[in-house]
């Protein structure tokens, strides 16, 4: 079994939420190969890991990986969200990582499209069966619905443009690998944008990533379930990896940090503001000059962790 990816920040991670002595849990939220989780067992020998991951392929490489901490690791199939909404454990959680977006596996050996530079059926579903692939998207979505999700999910500027020439292009064929929808906007971009700091296909394949996997969506109901489950002086750390993913992530930090609460205990009720989390990282963590240079897909990556410090209501 080859593992291809590099954990990103991880003796930060490991120092902001290393768990408190004794018996802990840490769930894992995207345990992909298994390099957070991994770490995290070796240097903490009376923690557990539960590790989720939305795709089969992926987990069972992180299964094979952590099969010598016998029970001390599980790996569950389902989406985040999902697996808090139904909570299947009767031991809440002390840590909680999230670490977003897609591991170097899913662009390199999965085969599902999810490179500009490879030559495959576009796919981009993380869980193989469920939903809309990208296929489906570029060659059936209205004109609109493209350049919105382009524009919205790509931050891509030339969203509209690139919208038209797919629908111009699909009208004689379909477009059904990565590469010909790489082709296509490289064509449809002014020639002065094909040769900027990154190619011109890389804001609308993330676009299109994104909305396969409904990963915006999911995030925010993925935290709030985290929050809920944590223990009283659990923390939850997030790695976001683009400016879409760290906003939802800063705004519900804040928001667990300054909520509005009824004191009902007072004769007269009053409303105040109690904390129920405080910020353990004020700003987000960069990783080093060193990390970025022996593994480029850091550079844009941001870790925030904030502590529980009562339940809410
Ligand atoms: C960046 S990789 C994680 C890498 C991992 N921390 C490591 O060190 O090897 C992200 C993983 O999260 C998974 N994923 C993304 N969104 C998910 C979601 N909403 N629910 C469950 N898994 C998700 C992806 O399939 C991928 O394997």
């Amino acid at each position: 079994m080859k593992l291809v990816h590099t954990s990103v920040m991880k003796e930060e991670v490991l120092q902001f939420l290393a768990p408190p002595a004794g018996k802990s849990l840490l769930i894992d939220c995207t345990v992909g190969e298994g390099g957070h989780s991994e770490a995290f067992l070796q240097s903490f020998p009376d923690l557990r890991v539960v590790g989720v991951d939305a795709d089969p392929t992926i987990l069972q490489l992180a299964r094979s990986r952590l099969r010598d901490f016998g029970d001390r690791f599980q790996g569950i199939e389902g989406w985040f969200d999902e697996f808090f909404s139904r909570y299947p454990l009767n031991e809440r959680p002390d840590r909680v990582l999230f670490d977003l977006g897609v591991s170097s596996y899913h662009y390199e050996r999965s085969g599902r499209g999810f490179s500009f530079l490879r030559d495959e059926p576009l796919d981009m579903r993380l869980g193989k069966t469920e939903g809309r692939t990208a296929m489906e998207i570029v060659n059936t979505a209205p004109l609109d619905e493209l350049s919105v999700c382009f524009s919205r999910f790509g931050e891509e500027r030339f969203a509209k443009r690139i919208a038209r020439a797919i629908v111009e292009a699909r009208v004689q064929t379909p477009i059904r690998t990565s590469k010909e929808l790489a082709d296509l906007i490289w064509d449809a971009v002014p020639a002065k944008y094909r040769y900027g700091r990154i190619h011109p296909a890389t804001r609308c394949f993330q676009a299109l990533r994104i909305v396969v996997n409904t990963e915006l969506e999911r995030l925010e109901r993925g935290l709030e379930g985290a929050f809920n489950l944590l223990k009283v002086g659990g923390r939850i750390g997030v790695i976001s990896f683009h400016s879409l993913e760290d906003r939802i992530v800063k705004h519900f930090f804040r928001k667990k940090g300054n909520i509005s609460m009824k004191d009902t205990n007072m004769p007269i009720p009053k409303t105040e503001h109690k904390k129920i989390a405080l910020p353990v990282t004020r700003k987000p963590i960069r990783p080093r000059e060193e990390e970025v240079q022996n593994n480029p897909p850091s550079r844009s990556a941001k870790f925030r962790v904030i502590e529980k410090i009562s339940e809410e209501g």
